[in-house]
């Protein structure tokens, strides 16, 4: 049997990754009082078999929080229970980043004392937010100043910071599924007419800013952007989805991020134009794909060139050691949604490996 290509090693100037099956972010919400602990350790440690672990979306600020439980990287005890994280990775010999996430619109007034969740623009939308009385509709945002906009891009930078005194290897912007980066790039939800809004030029000025905020504390081998174009959650919508993404790409490119993680389900409905093989023509970084891919579909992909690495997100809850079973060809055990948002252990830490 030839070795399958995901499991081959990945090597660049910076990293060495073991192999190409990553483990994509995940919201567990876990950390009720919003620091990682010895469970979410265990949690991890369980998956550095994967080349490269992706944190669940960590909270850059108060501001920032829009789910119930879960954890954040902007105070000394979040650094102490992600060093926790870190060094059980390490030790068990992994490689994690920290997903940078805020949440914006998304948010819910019950995060904030009743005040209202900030975004680009007061839009009204539809979506829910999971508030810890249980799911509710979201509510139309108010729209950061243009002060707001500079201090939450120094709160990127210092949770940034935060990440690298917590020991992890990099860090992802989340500029995908609807959250702030993506409600500025998206005309749908941005109607500002000052810097940041109006052309894409501005649209993607915040994500931009982010990124390189993020940069500047880690250099850019070790940073990651996320971006969806195709995820409709949270009620997004773009007028011209292709321009949009393709300038964000290449602005991306300019700055030499290390890893562009982009979402993009591996099968499209008929008539729909796959957008991952225009950013990867553009894009000359580490180039990974992620939504719906298994064995096979993962294995075509870094097989065609498509992508570097693959992400997986939902098999990883389920099958810790993902890679020895894609290596098997190991039956793969089915996950339980009803455990991934609440929850203790069980859903969490008990999912066996092989034998
Ligand atoms: C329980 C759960 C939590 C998730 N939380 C996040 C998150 O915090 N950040 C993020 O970017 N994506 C999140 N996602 C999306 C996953 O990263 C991934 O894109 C999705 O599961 C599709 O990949 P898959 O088909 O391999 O499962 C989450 C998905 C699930 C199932």
């Amino acid at each position: 049997m030839t070795e399958l290509k995901l499991l081959t090693p990945l090597k660049t100037d910076t990293f060495e990754f073991k192999n190409r099956v990553w483990m994509a972010p995940m919201t567990r919400a876990r950390s009720p009082n919003r620091e990682a602990n010895d469970l979410t350790a265990l949690y991890y440690a369980q998956r550095s078999a994967a080349g490269l672990i992706i944190s669940e979306g960590t909270q850059i600020s108060e501001q920032a929080i829009g789910w119930t439980n879960t954890p954040g990287i902007h105070t000394t005890e979040q650094i102490e229970g992600w060093r926790k994280v870190t060094r059980a990775v390490h030790d068990a010999g992994g490689l994690i980043f920290a997903q940078l996430w805020h949440t914006g619109r998304a948010s819910h007034p019950d995060f904030h004392g009743g005040a209202l969740p900030v975004a680009p623009s007061e839009v009204p939308f539809n979506s829910q937010a999971f508030t810890p009385e249980g799911p509710k509709p979201t509510v139309t945002p108010r729209a950061l100043t243009l002060d707001e906009i500079q201090s939450t891009i120094r709160d990127y930078e210092a949770a940034a910071r935060a990440a690298k005194a917590a020991g992890f290897d990099g860090v992802e912007v989340h500029g995908a599924n609807g959250y702030l980066p993506a409600q500025f790039l998206e005309d749908g939800s941005n109607k500002r007419t000052d810097a940041y809004g109006g052309p894409i030029e501005n649209r993607a000025r915040f994500l931009l800013e982010a990124t390189d905020a993020a940069i500047r504390v880690f250099g850019e081998a070790r940073v990651s952007v996320r971006l969806s174009p195709r995820v409709p959650y949270n009620d997004m919508g773009d007028s011209d989805l292709e321009g949009t993404y393709m300038f964000a790409v290449e602005a991306l490119e300019a700055r030499k991020v290390g890893i562009l993680h982009f979402m993009e389900p591996a099968q499209l409905p008929e008539g729909l134009k796959l957008l991952a093989p225009e950013a990867r023509k553009r894009f000359s970084g580490l180039f990974v794909v992620n939504v719906g891919y298994d064995r096979e579909s993962g294995e075509r992909a870094i097989a065609t060139n498509l992508a570097d690495a693959v992400t997986f997100g939902t098999l990883f809850i389920s099958n810790p050691d993902l890679p020895e079973r894609f290596r098997q060809n190991a039956a793969l055990a089915p996950s339980d949604p009803s455990s991934y948002y609440v929850g203790d252990e069980r859903g969490y830490v008990d999912y066996p490996p092989l034998g």
